[in-house]
């Protein structure tokens, strides 16, 4: 083991270049037009993944393709099995005024690397992966047999991936999955977490008059579809920040004793959380602390809100229609498809009689929730706690990874969460950034994770 920590002390310089190669990639998946970066992206990483010595191939889907890399192994292996999953798809990097250098031009300041795609997910992946080299590269014998499943639609709701693990059952069959692709408090506070939050997406619009009108000529006499959708959206909340959809909160499964008291631990108090996020004031719904808002209670989101002219100067118009995208973020217990109905229901019964209202659904997928006291998770927290020098914390998070519930469902494993990103990382916002010693520690963390997981 000491030869495999060595050698990640050695090489990090290398590690850094090679990321940094990694990184220049635009790979993001929701626009069309980088359809040939992720590609690129995939075949790059098959040929690192054949260089540090696994059996790597490239699978095509009905979109983005999957990368899947192994440790080699014996036919009969009585070895564990463990899958790393990883997406090397990003986010959009817009707005590009606000990055202070491009996206997809890695800079270093300090122990910082900024890019799109650092820290969410290509980071947190490298970082796996580079703990394998250093075993295969130093001839240590790995306790267990390793698979990586490096997809390119994460950021889009993993829909290949799903049909990918159903066709590929046996080959993928596995004792656990490992994830880092969660966040940690602060680099000194390695986190085990042990519950996400589900999402659903859809998309409103709201059509008014056949085209955009003359605002002096026609307004005041046509509905305005922006107004109507303003005022709409301003139904759904009260000004305590509870929604007031009916049924809404209905299967919310209600925090224990213990859990609270867990929460309270997280080391990152209101006021520091504050001044992270640049807001005047903190705001959320009535009764909760932030911590438990923003890991343990369901939301509705405006993501975007799109109507009439958005260029320079004015211009005197009623639009012909608005948009809102949204996302709920969901919890444990409850379910995607009767959220989803039940809001539908609810925005069309409001929706007033002067528009026609079209709503598009988006994916979805349920939260997620996992024994922070099995084996696997007990075996995880020494590998935390080793990497990093302090004892690590359990704690949920609030982001959404679609495809472990999958995995839980078609694999029938559990999934360690095991991130290594910072609350201040900006993800998916501008100036994204890896801090280099969760880095470092996480290919530390992932060395010693094998060894624990495999006893
Ligand atoms: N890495 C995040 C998920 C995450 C971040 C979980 C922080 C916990 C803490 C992931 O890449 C992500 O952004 N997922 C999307 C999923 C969606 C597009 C279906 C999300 O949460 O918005
Ligand atoms: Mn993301």
């Amino acid at each position: 083991m000491q030869k495999v920590l060595d050698y990640l002390k050695q090489h990090q310089d290398r590690f850094l270049a090679e990321f940094c190669d990694y990184l220049r990639f635009a790979s993001v998946s929701a626009q069309p037009q980088h359809k040939k970066d992720l590609v690129a992206c995939a075949e790059w990483l098959v040929a690192h993944c054949r260089n540090i010595g696994l059996d790597a191939r490239v699978c095509a889907t009905d979109g983005h393709p999957i990368v899947v890399a192994k440790t080699k192994r014996d036919k009969n292996s009585k070895k564990p099995h463990f899958l790393v999953y990883g997406h090397y798809d990003v986010q959009p990097p817009e707005p590009l005024e606000l990055w202070t250098t491009p996206p997809f031009e890695p800079r270093i300041v300090g122990r910082n690397i900024f890019a799109r795609g650092s820290t969410d997910n290509k980071g947190q992946n490298f970082a796996h992966l580079k703990a394998v080299e250093a075993y295969l590269k130093t001839g240590t014998p790995l306790p267990c047999d390793l698979t990586f499943v490096l997809e390119g639609e994460e950021e889009v709701g993993s829909k290949n991936l799903s049909t990918f693990l159903k066709a590929h059952r046996q080959e993928l069959a596995c004792d656990a999955i490992v994830v880092s692709d969660t966040g940690m408090p602060a680099p000194n506070h390695p986190a085990l977490t042990y519950a996400l939050r589900g999402i659903i997406a859809f998309e409103i619009t709201l059509h008014g008059p056949a085209r955009d009108l003359h605002s002096g000529i026609f307004g005041g006499a046509v509905e305005n579809p922006a107004m109507a959708l303003s005022q709409l959206l301003a139904k759904v909340r009260d000004d305590r920040g509870v929604i007031q959809i009916p049924g809404f909160y209905e299967d919310v499964a209600a925090l224990s004793k213990y859990e609270r008291d867990q929460i309270k631990r997280y080391p990152l108090s209101d006021a520091k959380l504050k001044k992270l996020l640049g807001a005047t004031q903190l705001f959320g719904e009535h009764g909760f602390t932030a911590t438990e808002q923003r890991s343990s209670r369901p939301t509705f989101e405006i993501n975007g809100l799109t109507s009439g002219y958005q260029g320079e100067g004015s211009k005197t118009i009623v639009p012909a229609w608005a948009r809102a995208k949204i996302t709920c973020r969901l919890v444990p217990n409850q379910k995607p498809a009767h959220v989803r109905k039940i809001v539908c229901a609810w925005l069309k019964q409001h929706c007033p009689p002067t528009v026609r209202m079209e709503i598009a659904a988006g994916h979805g997928a349920e939260a997620y929730m996992v024994s922070p006291t099995s084996e696997a998770a007990q075996a995880a927290l020494r590998a935390l706690e080793k990497a990093f020098g302090t004892k690590p914390i359990l704690m949920r998070e609030g982001g959404s990874i679609p495809i472990v519930n999958e995995f839980k469902k078609v694999l029938g494993a559990d999934t360690l969460l095991l991130g290594i990103g910072l609350p201040d990382d900006n993800a998916h916002s501008p100036d994204e950034k890896f801090n280099l010693d969760c880095f470092e520690n996480g290919q530390r963390m992932s060395a010693f994770l094998w060894q624990e997981l495999a006893v």
